[in-house]
């Protein structure tokens, strides 16, 4: 910052905001389509797209229908989709086998969006609660999340997605030493260009809700993730688990939730300048969406300005669910 200015009325801070040529001018942060990964939920079926209801306006679609939604990203400028599989109580085990499936939701899709749209690309999640028939993230052995029996399931899920084509891998899951696990499992096989974006600094949030009811997990979480994920109170513990990260070999992190945490993203671009992310999550879309439905709120503003405010606190890129429309409205 410069510390020199001028007294009013020398300065007068408005000269710069006079008009939007100036203004335009003067601007610091650019938002475009490329900034954006589109999450997506994809489900069993062929020609399914059914509305989710704790998420206006998002949807699950069958296999074929990604690759129209990859399509139309495409067409939008964005350059990054995220699969997440919906996956009903009845499709869920104790053990958790559908994870590391090859032919899973999530790995059909990434072979089925690399063959339509090489160019997309394609990252994933990786955590067992959407196969895990208790909802959790990792194994459950007598009421325990158990660490690193679980790191070693989510090695075989991230190898058989990158085997799948997927770009990047997304270990949302929060357990201990699995950056570093996946990261030795695919150089072993290699992967050796195969990015992970860790989900380094993931709170334990009451707004991932909506998000739960989209994968079917709501019915199916027993207790809260409180054992893994942070506490909402800390942020020097995210600087910790960054580093951690990033020396196991996580090429990006990401924080999550974004609006709440504007402040460990800033500190975390800060820290370490690596290619930093935020993921706007369902509760923060669906609040958005029901205000402005509500006509309480101007929805496209709104959801502009919380996408600038990402690339203000210092995100290189945004996990949203506004991609495609945000994309459009850039596009004009
Ligand atoms: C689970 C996962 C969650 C989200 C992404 N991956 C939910 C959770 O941790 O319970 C939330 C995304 C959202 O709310 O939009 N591994």
């Amino acid at each position: 910052m410069n510390p020199i200015q001028a007294a009013y009325p020398a300065t007068r801070l408005r000269r710069l905001r006079q008009n939007e040529g100036i203004r335009g001018l003067v601007r610091e942060n650019y938002l475009s389509a490329s900034d954006f990964i589109w999450p997506v939920f994809v489900r069993s079926g062929e020609g399914v797209v059914e509305e989710i209801p704790s998420m206006p306006g998002v949807v699950r679609r069958s296999v074929d229908k990604i690759v129209e939604a990859a399509i139309e990203a495409r067409d939008l400028g964005i350059g990054a989709i995220c699969l997440f599989p919906y996956t009903g109580l009845e499709e869920r085990t104790e053990d958790c086998a559908g994870a590391w499936d090859p032919e899973n939701h999530v790995n059909r899709a990434i072979r089925a969006i690399k063959a339509a749209v090489p160019e997309m690309v394609v990252m994933t999640d990786v955590a067992l609660d959407t196969y895990n028939i208790n909802g959790h993230d990792g194994f459950v052995v007598d009421g325990q999340i158990i660490n690193d029996k679980t790191v070693e399931a989510l090695v075989k899920m991230s190898l058989e997605q990158a085997r799948a084509g997927a770009d990047i891998i997304g270990p949302s899951d929060m357990m201990d030493g699995r950056i570093g696990a996946i990261r030795a499992g695919l150089e072993a096989e290699g992967h050796q260009n195969v990015m992970i974006l860790s989900y380094a600094a993931k709170y334990a949030s009451a707004f991932y809700g909506p998000f739960r009811d989209a994968v079917g997990a709501s019915g199916a979480l027993t207790g809260d993730k409180k054992t893994y994920q942070m506490d909402s109170a800390n942020s020097d513990e995210a600087l910790r688990l960054v580093a951690r990260d990033l020396s196991e070999g996580a090429d990006m992190v990401m924080v999550k939730p974004g609006l709440p945490y504007l402040d460990i993203c800033r500190r975390v671009k800060d820290a370490f300048g690596a290619p930093t992310f935020a993921y706007q999550v369902s509760g923060e879309y669906s609040m958005i969406k029901a205000a402005a439905a509500a006509g309480m709120i101007d929805e496209e503003r709104v959801m502009m300005e919380s996408l600038m405010a990402f690339k203000r606190a210092g995100c290189d890129g945004i996990l949203t669910y506004f991609a495609p429309a945000a994309a459009r409205l850039l596009r004009g």
